[in-house]
């Protein structure tokens, strides 16, 4: 019997669909939930479930970081207590699922300024990415109190104060270095970006990291989304012609 350990989750099958970056807009709890004549957070508590099903599937399929939008900064302008649901959804998801993606070496990371959340999720929020900080095998981002508009307004405020007191000259200032104080600054560029539901905007969401990732729109809603959907997506991308403007 060889000594060395038996993984419980065996190396990613890292198959060819060359994405190494994959985000989801996670849209359509509220209408599954509504087809079922259930609240809108029976749909909410669904998603999670897929949130589960998903971040497993993208590790078993080698993709390296997975960011899923969960709150815009929109999202407030929802009624309070759907806010409320959605924070205790968050909190016991990060409680219940933590270990487990920690056991696989997943790597927790917050897009979005999270610290407007209650004091008790942020709490957790913190522990978590401190906990999974050093792992390696991929990275889970959850986009919260996420707006790409919100993100570039913070970058230019950071270069503007770098100006003001001459640290750069704003002559010099170029894409490359705008994208070092996007919160996404560490995190390879985007590949492809789903979005569920039906709907076919980008809700604010990673505009500028959009630029030349492949989109991919189902009219699947997010609680039905599995690890099947999520291959689709990946043959679908496999079979697209990046050409960045080239030929
Ligand atoms: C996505 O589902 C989840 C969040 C935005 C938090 P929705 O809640 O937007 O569901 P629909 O669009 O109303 O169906
Ligand atoms: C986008 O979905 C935000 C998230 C999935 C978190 P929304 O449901 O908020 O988007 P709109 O309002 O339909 O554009
Ligand atoms: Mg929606």
């Amino acid at each position: 019997m060889a000594s060395d350990a038996v993984s419980l989750f065996p190396a990613p099958d890292i198959s060819s669909h060359g994405a190494r970056h994959v985000a989801i807009i996670m849209d359509g709890n509220g209408r599954w939930a509504k087809k079922r004549l259930l609240p809108r957070v029976a749909g909410h508590k669904a998603g999670v479930e897929a949130v589960r099903r998903t971040v497993r599937a993208a590790h078993d399929l080698g993709v390296e970081c997975l960011t899923l939008y969960a709150f815009s900064s929109e999202n407030w302008k929802r009624p309070e207590q759907e806010i409320i649901d959605l924070t205790g959804l968050l909190k016991h998801f990060i409680r219940s699922d933590l270990d487990e993606f920690h056991e696989r070496g997943v790597r927790l990371r917050i897009i979005g300024d999270y610290r407007a959340f209650e004091p008790g999720a942020v709490a957790l929020i913190e522990e978590a990415q401190a906990r999974t900080r050093d792992n390696r095998a991929n990275t889970l981002v959850i986009a919260l109190n996420y707006g790409a508009q919100d993100e570039l307004a913070r970058a230019a405020r950071i270069l503007a104060q770098q100006a003001v007191r001459g640290e750069i000259d704003p002559a010099t200032i170029a894409p490359g270095h705008i994208a070092t104080l996007l919160d996404t600054a560490d995190l390879p560029p985007l590949d492809l970006l789903i979005r569920t539901s039906g709907e076919q905007r980008l809700s604010n969401f990673l505009l500028w990291q959009a630029a030349y990732a492949e989109l991919y729109f189902t009219d699947m809603l997010w609680p039905d989304f599995d690890k099947n959907a999520l291959m689709n997506a990946l043959a679908n991308f496999k079979a697209r012609e990046r050409r960045y403007g080239g030929l």
